[in-house]
């Protein structure tokens, strides 16, 4: 099914039994839509970075997406048996190599290197996953770190005049954890004191909370442009801090915004655990804070974009639309319309199926052409005991007219790829 070798960013990788990387995929690689200042994701990452400029943050934007599985999982403290490790979530080229699955897998290098007290990193990322409007296995992301020293005289009042030289906002914050920002199951480090703790936290919130609020404020001007008149525009913009559990960062958080009468879950964050930093082969003097924002999702709402496919499209009516630096809302050029197909079998009992195979095999013969595959129907044979599942695949084309022949010969080929790989027994 795979070549021996896989060539990729001018390395060759062996294959074997862990390759799953379509060619679909590796072609996604190449496209790095951050680093194209008139495409939305790139608007975006200009924005955000145009607001934190003299700051103290150094900017990387070209890290190539192949990484270890050392850079990927092991340095920052993932168990073994961690789910985001599995076949099913992650794109292997190799045992040794995968796709990034986050700007995390850069925190290493970049604590190594950093010639400034902080950094970001912004890149394209890579996971299995569902198929529907806001989701696709390659995404963008923009991680944050900062560092003090506990060598640096009077590090807390550094800190303090750090935290005073963030920009203010007037987002409306609900925060239970500020004055308390650890306890039992969101513990402190213990090379950290409890002032640190609390002053690196608070730095860290400002600094998102300062993030958040430039971009959304710039997100509810263009809706306003666009002609909402939703109630909520006219009110500060509102924010919150959930606990949160990531292997490599403690006490950790999401903050989360207000948006169109939900809580927009957009950044995970926390203080980096001491063995990060002497893994990087830092002093033991250093301690600061980290955050991984998802890009594709505020575009969308930024850009008035409907379907993340759109930011892959080559359609210059897509392409023509955007220019860098500015705020501009998507006008469809049309929709057109799609092509419903469903698709249910029996599963072989000796042969498991993951929703994300599912969806796997279909990205893989449809591509772009597929709008979203939802579960729809899962039973169990009172006699039998044998389970059946059945699948709504939703084909629907950005660009153009699809042809019944052509989703009938892509269909054909999931039902088959199905019975191939998993043995089921088709409906
Ligand atoms: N990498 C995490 C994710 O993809 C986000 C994160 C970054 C969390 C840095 C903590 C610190 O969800």
């Amino acid at each position: 099914k795979y070549p021996e070798q896989i060539e990729l960013d001018g390395k060759s990788y062996k294959t074997d039994e862990w390759t799953n990387i379509p060619q679909f995929i590796l072609e996604l690689t190449k496209r790095q839509l951050h680093q194209n200042p008139n495409h939305p994701i790139g608007i975006l990452r200009d924005l955000i970075e145009e607001n934190f400029k003299g700051m103290g943050y150094e900017f990387y934007y070209d890290f190539k997406p192949t990484v270890t599985t050392y850079q990927n999982f092991d340095v920052l403290g993932f168990p073994q048996d961690h789910p985001g490790r599995s076949k099913s979530d992650t794109y292997y080229l190799n045992k040794e190599h995968l796709l990034r699955t986050h700007t995390s897998a850069h925190e290493h290098e970049c604590f190594q290197q950093s010639k400034t007290p902080g950094y970001f990193i912004t890149a394209d990322v890579y996971r299995k996953d569902e198929v529907d409007r806001t989701h696709y296995p390659a995404f963008h992301q923009m991680e944050g770190a900062r560092l003090w020293s506990q060598n640096t005289p009077n590090v807390e009042e550094q800190i303090k005049r750090d935290i005073e030289s963030i920009p203010k906002t007037n987002i409306i914050v609900e925060d239970p954890f500020r004055d308390q920002p650890f306890n039992l199951e969101n513990p402190k480090q213990e090379y950290m004191t409890d002032e640190q703790c609390r002053l690196t936290s608070i730095h860290l919130k400002k600094t998102l909370e300062y993030l958040v609020n430039q971009v959304f404020e710039k997100a509810r001007e263009s809706a306003k442009l666009a002609g909402s008149t939703e109630e909520y525009l006219n009110e500060p913009l509102k924010v919150r801090w959930v606990e949160a559990y990531f292997p490599w960062t403690t006490p950790s958080w999401e903050i989360e915004v207000w948006w169109k009468g939900e809580w927009l879950e957009c950044c995970g964050c926390g203080l980096v655990k001491q063995q990060v930093l002497t893994n990087a082969e830092l002093e033991n003097d250093k301690f600061g804070w980290a955050f991984g924002v998802g890009l594709d999702r505020i575009a969308m709402l930024l850009f008035g974009i409907p379907d993340i496919r759109l930011f892959w499209t080559l359609d210059e009516r897509f392409a023509n639309q955007f220019q860098k630096g500015k705020i501009s809302t998507f006008q469809p050029y049309s929709k057109f319309p799609g092509i419903k197909r469903d698709c249910s079998f029996w599963l072989a009992n000796e042969s498991p199926l993951h929703v994300n195979d599912v969806m796997e095999i279909v990205r893989q013969h449809g591509g772009d052409l597929v709008e979203n595959v939802v579960n729809i129907d899962e039973f169990i044979h009172p006699k039998t005991g044998r389970k059946s599942q059945c699948y709504r695949i939703n084909y629907q084309s950005m660009d153009r007219n699809l042809t019944n022949d052509e989703i009938n010969a892509i269909h054909q080929k999931v039902e088959d790829d199905l019975v191939k790989y998993f043995q089921v027994e088709i409906r």
